[in-house]
């Protein structure tokens, strides 16, 4: 949420309400959202089991001030996710920089003796450096004496994250009630005690003008300080077919960001107009309803900091803030149970979100992909306020990050967003539309958009005469439109350009050859030396990218060979392509050198290792 990270202050860090229990802080270091809402989610079942001995808290690690309280923590929960090459996320990287450096100086072994602690790692097994961060903070932990509780997990985003955590979860509630760290049976899972809520103010008389204001001045550098950009062009990339592939050009011009071909742009969308209108039904309230939130005092639950100062409508509120339409966290389907009038749906609630009903909630809301909104449709008896909604029920709805796929050597001050639009059909039923993909393919020009610019190492070699082979079917094919435009760019300013070849894959030529004729001019220009398209449903057999690259196995591992020192680029889908890609390369190796499958092995770990393998995929 835009205004929401702009805003998002350092009040948790405030000091604790009066409260003579224990505490437990639970620390969250989240990228994309899913470590706090288990941080949340946990902390929630925590308070519930153990509340009566024992105060918990969860916070995110960026507003944790770990040189004052790390060490005087009688016990925390880590819940870590890691970014890019085994890196912490943005807000964890303070944290990691002071606890590894402290371990390892090794000066003080003994600063967190009697500090327990427990940690979930979160990644993705796709990345090498898999829950990285999770393993080398519980070894970091352990060096200054901390003991650890329970074995730490280990989250696998390509397969079901929700169910490694659920795992973890019953494995530390198990070490939890054995050791004398918090005292079970003194919580009340059903007390409306722990939703945490905004205090919500109506505002009546607030002039039209300061209503629903999106935030400007913003300087695109970062989520904090959001740029509001004015969309100039949407075009349909697919020409015929039930698929759509919406080209977006975003006007920048005033943003203090820069970016390069590569680089990745967040966009904070909104929730279409249908959604927004069923969540206010489902709240209650009608979307004109004009209110502000605050924070509670005392802040007992450690909220953030409201998503937007306001005066805020029901309509705007639940269109820029709430992320309805993902799966209801645990912490979620409590805070409902709470202020459910019906007890049967109060019971039931409280069974999908409790440690023995995890199968039933497995079904209903993760293999069935239930979105938040249609559950509280499910529990009409369950209408928070709207304090509680935006404190412990809706996360907030969290910028999306697409790459660039234009340049600035062409485009100065536009980017330019190549994106498939997510329309597809839920196991119970519903037709789940993706906020962002389809908030873009809804924009009309003049429209505005607050955005940020990420930079990636997802960057042409810095000599043009380098050699390339770029491999992106379908919006993987988004950074080399914007490599092609920096290599014609270049090629105009007189430069000698390597030879490059794309690989680019899609169904068929008729539907979904995306950017078919500017491909061709770049081939003209010489940005482009060969163009390879895989069609995969215009013959019986697919024919993939990787089946091409196969097929000129020479000319391209006479780019990618030591001698010649070229550059390897993936990008698109993890899941299932990258994969493929990988593995053809072996081959590829095997056919061109005539090499054994364990120097291959070597040969393709050396181009990794030597930084001319990129990957940017999703
Ligand atoms: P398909 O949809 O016919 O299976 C862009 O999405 C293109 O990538 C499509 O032509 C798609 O083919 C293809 N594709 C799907 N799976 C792939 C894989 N594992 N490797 C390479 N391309 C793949």
């Amino acid at each position: 949420s835009s205004a929401a990270q702009t805003a998002r202050s350092t009040t948790s860090a405030a000091a604790p309400a009066a409260d003579t229990r224990d505490r437990c802080t639970l620390l969250f270091g989240t990228q994309t959202g899913t470590a706090e809402r288990f941080a949340k989610s946990l902390r929630a079942q925590l308070e519930g089991k153990y509340g009566g001995s024992t105060a918990f808290e969860a916070l995110d690690i960026e507003h944790y001030d770990h040189a004052a309280r790390l060490a005087k923590e009688k016990l925390v929960v880590l819940l870590m996710a890691t970014y890019g090459d085994g890196d912490p996320t943005d807000s964890a990287t303070d944290f990691w920089t002071w606890l590894s450096e402290a371990a390892e100086a090794g000066s003080e072994p003994d600063l967190l003796q009697g500090v327990s602690f427990a940690v979930f790692g979160l990644g993705n097994r796709q990345y090498e450096h898999f829950c990285a961060m999770g393993r080398k903070v519980s070894k970091a932990m352990k060096a200054l004496g901390a003991s650890e509780v329970t074995p730490r997990g280990e989250g696998d985003d390509d397969r079901d994250i929700d169910e490694d955590f659920d795992k973890w979860s019953a494995q530390l509630f198990a070490a939890l009630d054995s050791s004398d760290l918090v005292t079970a049976g003194k919580g009340d899972a059903s007390a409306a005690s722990f939703v945490a809520a905004y205090d919500v103010e109506e505002v009546a008389d607030a002039p039209a003008s300061a209503v629903d204001s999106l935030p400007s001045g913003g300087t695109g550098l970062n989520s904090h300080s959001p740029f509001l950009a004015t969309v100039s062009d949407v075009r349909e990339l697919h020409t015929g077919g039930d698929r759509s592939c919406v080209h977006v050009e975003l006007d920048i011009s005033g943003c203090k960001a820069t970016y390069e071909a590569g680089d990745h742009v967040a966009v904070f969308a909104e929730n279409s107009p249908s959604v927004v209108q069923a969540a206010a039904r489902a709240l209650g309230l009608p979307l004109s309803h004009c209110f502000r939130l605050r924070l509670p005092s005392p802040n007992k639950h450690s909220l953030p900091e409201p998503p937007a100062p306001g005066p805020l409508t029901l309509r705007c509120a639940l269109a820029r803030y709430a992320d309805l339409l993902s799966a209801p966290n645990k912490a979620a389907l409590l805070a409902l149970a709470a202020c459910a009038r019906d007890a049967r749906e109060a019971s039931r609630l409280r069974r999908l979100a409790s440690i023995e009903g995890k199968d039933e909630y497995h079904g209903y809301v993760v293999v069935a992909k239930r979105s938040l909104l249609e559950v509280m449709q499910d529990f009409p008896s369950a209408r928070p306020s709207l304090g509680a909604f935006f404190g412990s029920i809706t996360p907030h709805l969290q910028p999306r990050f697409y790459s660039i796929s234009s340049a600035p050597q062409q485009h100065p001050r536009s980017v330019h967003i190549t994106c498939a639009v997510v329309r597809e059909k839920m196991p119970a039923g519903r037709l789940h539309e993706g906020v962002a993909s389809c908030w873009l393919q809804r924009a009309r020009p003049g429209d505005r958009m607050p955005i940020f610019l990420r930079q990636s190492t997802f960057k042409l070699p810095r000599s043009p005469a380098v050699p390339v082979v770029m491999v992106g079917p379908g919006t993987g094919l988004a950074p080399f439109r914007g490599f092609l435009q920096q290599r014609a760019a270049l090629a105009q300013s007189g430069q000698q350009l390597g030879a490059a070849h794309l690989f680019f894959g899609c169904r068929n030529r008729k539907h979904d050859f995306l950017y078919e004729e500017e491909l061709e001019a770049a081939v003209a220009q010489g940005a482009i030396s060969q163009l390879h398209v895989a069609f995969s449903r215009e013959k019986s057999r697919k024919e993939y990218v990787q089946h091409l690259m196969e097929a000129h196995a020479a000319e391209v591992w006479a780019i990618l060979c030591e001698t010649a020192g070229g550059y390897l680029y993936v990008c698109g889908d993890a899941k299932n392509m990258a994969k493929d890609v990988h593995r053809a390369l072996h081959t590829i190796a095997v056919k061109a050198t005539g090499c054994s499958d364990s120097k291959a092995e070597a040969l393709v770990k050396q181009l990794l290792d030597s930084g001319r393998y990129l990957k940017d995929v999703w």
